[in-house]
């Protein structure tokens, strides 16, 4: 099967390297790709994902029988709504599907027809009562732009001034239309766990739980960033918890499938979830594979990706098993000095071989380039996942580490204690 990927991300580098592996995969392509995708798949980096008619022509010029879109962008932009009309098979929802996370208001709606547990909210398109709410409501709280803002349209304000101010900047415009529509939330309380699920026909076929490490420094401080590291299973996740956050999937899979959403979902949706002291409530759904969750979900995925993306794309899910390995994953992100701030890019990057020499490390590319004399060079804030798998969590995390050490490159910042919330767990129950 030839196939195409959408994305330059960690993600989609770890979507790629996961079709690589099927005896299946015959051509692929990345649009636009990264350094690290060029190793497994060939990069395309003039096509324009957004660009639904230059997708098609490459797909006809290459005789491309599977499109994977990786990011929201093109998802929530009706990417896959155009190349399905043109008869070809997608992995990704529709625009419809797409708004879930496109549309905090929508999902919300979404959420409350079908009493799927989340934060109590209000949405305004003034600025005024919007103020006038917090003030009521005091704080904490949390604001959000309705729409896209790549991740920063979220405040968490610890003050009423604070929650008065990010109401403030959305209707300047902070986020342009995306922040139209404002909407105000209760402030959970828990800690953060990520399950995603392929989700077609209206079933839910849920993967492992996976924690993302959104601070920049270590103990959880700092800016808030794309994700520093993370790990998967999670291992304070309770029994209890994990047939609820399942439920959760199932009961929103069933409702992509119905009136009055009826969505036609075929792709990954991810479970954002906060483990509040009442339960597993749902902080945000996205349309797509999580990043920096993919990075350590995939490598335990014994499936054949084609095959399920195969079955997913096409709505055919009656016999789709997932089955997963034994291991456990731990994912460290190498950043750039000064992100999530300013950053310089084009430093060379040494001893990525070194550090996959090491059994059981992958080493997913986020933020790299080849220069023109075929040096590898950072591009972008984050810039490696540094991802092991081990029969236990301490070795896996170890060999983490152990292959973070053998990477460098000016300014290489990372995060020391990835899954040590896990680690200590481990310790305190044994
Ligand atoms: P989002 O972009 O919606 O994922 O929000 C970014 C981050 O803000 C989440 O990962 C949470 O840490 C935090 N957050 C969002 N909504 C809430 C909420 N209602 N209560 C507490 N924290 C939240
Ligand atoms: N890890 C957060 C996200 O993918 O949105």
């Amino acid at each position: 099967m030839n196939i195409l990927v959408l994305g330059s991300g960690g993600r989609e580098h770890a979507i790629t390297w996961s079709l690589a592996k099927s005896p299946r995969c015959d051509a692929l392509y990345v649009a636009p790709g990264n350094g690290g995708t060029s190793n497994v798949a060939e990069n395309v980096p003039t096509l324009d994902m957004m660009n639904a008619e230059a997708v098609l022509g490459f797909v006809r010029d290459k005789g491309i029988q599977l499109v994977v879109i990786g990011p929201e962008a093109p998802l929530v932009a009706g990417v896959a709504d155009k190349l399905r009309a043109a008869g070809v098979l997608v992995f990704g929802p529709n625009a419809q599907g797409a708004l879930l996370e496109g549309s905090k208001e929508y999902s919300k709606k979404f959420m409350a027809a079908n009493n799927i547990p989340t934060a109590k909210y209000a949405s305004f398109t003034e600025c005024e009562p919007a103020l006038a709410y917090v003030r009521e409501q005091g704080a904490p709280i949390v604001v959000k732009a309705d729409g896209l803002a790549a991740g920063k349209g979220v405040v968490v304000a610890e003050t009423v001034e604070a929650a008065e101010e990010a109401v403030q900047s959305c209707f300047d415009g902070a986020f342009g239309d995306a922040g139209n529509t404002v909407l105000i939330e209760e402030c959970m309380t828990g800690p953060e766990c990520s399950l995603l699920a392929f989700v077609s026909a209206g079933k839910a076929f849920c993967m492992a739980p996976a924690q993302d490490h959104k601070r920049a420094f270590d103990g959880d401080k700092g800016p808030n960033t794309g994700g520093m590291g993370v790990y998967s299973p999670v291992p304070m996740v309770t029994e209890e918890e994990m047939a609820e956050m399942v439920r959760i999937m199932e009961v929103a899979a069933a409702a992509t499938a119905k009136k009055p959403f009826e969505q036609d979902y075929r792709g990954v949706l991810y479970g954002g979830f906060m483990l509040t002291p009442e339960g597993p409530k749902i902080v945000e759904f996205n349309v797509r594979f999580g990043d920096p969750e993919t990075q350590v979900v995939l490598p335990r995925l014994e499936s054949d990706l084609v095959d399920v993306m195969e079955k997913v794309a096409s709505g055919n899910v009656d016999d789709l098993e997932l089955s997963w390995s034994n291991t456990w994953a731990v994912g460290v992100v190498l950043a750039s000095a000064g992100y999530p701030g300013s950053y310089e890019k084009g430093k060379v990057i040494l001893g990525i071989e070194e550090a996959e020499d090491l059994d059981d490390v992958v080493v997913f590319h986020a933020g790299t380039k080849l220069n023109s004399d075929g040096e590898l060079i950072t591009a972008g804030g984050r810039v490696l996942n540094v991802v092991a798998l081990g029969d236990t969590f301490d070795e896996a995390r170890e060999q983490a580490y152990r292959a973070c050490d053998l990477i460098n490159f000016e300014g290489k910042q990372f995060r020391t204690d990835i899954g040590k919330k896990a680690a200590d767990f481990f310790r305190s129950s044994n």
